[in-house]
């Protein structure tokens, strides 16, 4: 595993230390409506206070592109963040003027209100750095962006990962960079256009690629098989032939859908049924993995050490369509539970998806980062992590 620095290389006390955080939430009307990206740097914060250090966290929230958009503000995620912590009140700090002393925490504005942040600007990052004497990191889900408060301040101040980045860097690379083999990645969703570097890179590195969701209708389609209304990439089929060539030179085996449930509409409680894979009406449309399908990749999983998941099986937001997704992550969260398998998930779909198959708990890890698991998926370097590295 790639060494990294952590909270345990750094002397904390009577210091000043800027977190990056990823307090980029998913709110409805002011309220957060998923709070996981806030509960996991609880442990990172509570730790820093202990070993005696004032802490200035640092995020962005949406897309404001430079601009002061007020309903982006992290003023309302100030009173939230506190509500998880014993004893100390976070406080918003607009202007970044209050100093956070020892067993302080200030949040401070949106970074990207600045489009320093984006640019990557040096007197930005500069400015950032003027708020720490140490610099730690906990934001795995932004660590794909080199922007100012992920490469430029790294670049200034003494940085390690917090205990969220290092929990995240630990079940990534022992899911992908030094796994027990065998490895099976099941990669779902709409689109090959959207994970092709993801699919290229897995079948380098697995044994066994499991494809699903309306992506895998395109794989069927390359391979001459009716999809009927189902969506598909018809332009992406030579791709989809490619990438089945190199993975048998790479010695990983591509697993397609046996059978599948189809429907003439993606409706919850429309009339549904299960066919053959070969066998799909032409008014219809695969909306689902169909049971056969999620037996024969239980069984595999129970021949394998290693489960890398991204995407869903199916189209689970609509009932019944989650089935296959449920099926196999139930399937695959037994096998957690009893040590067989190494189950590492992420993506924003595949987190919502795992939820609603309720295996949250269950699996040994799922990531809350959506484009940076991807970029990690594709086998890129991270800035963010490139920056903690040595
Ligand atoms: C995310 O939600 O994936 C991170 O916060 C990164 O956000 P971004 O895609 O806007 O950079």
């Amino acid at each position: 595993m790639p060494t990294f620095r952590t909270l345990d290389d750094l002397d904390l006390a009577g210091k000043r230390v800027l977190l990056r955080v990823d307090m980029n939430v998913p709110m409805r009307d002011g309220v957060v409506t998923d709070p996981a990206r806030i509960e996991k740097i609880v442990p990172t914060i509570s730790e820093i206070l202990t070993g005696g250090a004032g802490i200035v966290l640092a995020s962005h929230f949406g897309r404001p592109k430079g601009e002061v958009v007020p309903e982006m503000s992290l003023a309302p995620l100030a009173e939230v963040l506190s509500g998880y912590l014993v004893d100390t009140e976070v406080i918003f700090s607009a202007d970044g003027a209050h100093v956070a002393h020892p067993g302080e925490i200030v949040l401070l504005e949106n970074l990207r209100f600045n489009a320093g942040e984006e640019g990557n600007d040096p007197d930005f990052a500069k400015s950032l750095a003027a708020h720490g004497d140490i610099y730690v990191n906990d934001a795995f889900s932004c660590a794909h962006r080199a922007h100012a408060s992920i490469d430029g301040v790294a670049r200034l101040l003494p940085a390690a990962a917090g205990r969220l980045m290092q929990q995240e860097l630990e079940a990534l690379c022992g899911a992908l960079e030094s796994p027990i083999h065998p490895v099976a990645a099941l990669v779902g969703g709409n689109k090959i256009s959207t994970k092709l570097g993801v699919l290229e890179n897995l079948i380098t590195k697995v044994d066994h690629l499991i494809v699903g969701g309306a992506m895998a209708n395109t794989f069927l389609f390359s391979a001459g098989l009716t999809v009927g209304q189902s969506l598909s990439e018809e332009d992406m089929a030579e791709t989809a032939r490619t990438i089945i060539a190199k993975a048998k030179e790479t010695g990983c085996k591509i697993h397609l859908p046996i059978d599948a449930v189809v429907a003439g509409a993606l409706e919850a409680g429309t009339a549904t049924a299960t066919v053959a894979i070969d066998a799909v009406p032409a008014d219809q449309m695969i909306l689902d993995v169909g049971p056969k399908t999620t037996a024969a990749i239980s069984a595999l999983l129970s021949d394998c050490n290693t489960l890398v998941w991204n995407g869903p099986l199916g189209a689970f937001e609509f009932e019944p369509f989650d089935r296959g997704t449920n099926a196999t992550a139930q399937a695959a969260a037994k096998l957690t539970q009893t040590g067989s398998l190494l189950s590492v998930a992420g993506g924003g779909d595949t987190m919502a998806a795992l939820a609603n198959a309720g295996v949250t708990e269950t699996f040994s890890y799922i990531s809350s980062a959506g484009g940076a698991f991807l970029e990690w998926l594709e086998g890129k370097t991270l800035p963010g992590i490139a920056m903690l590295m040595g």
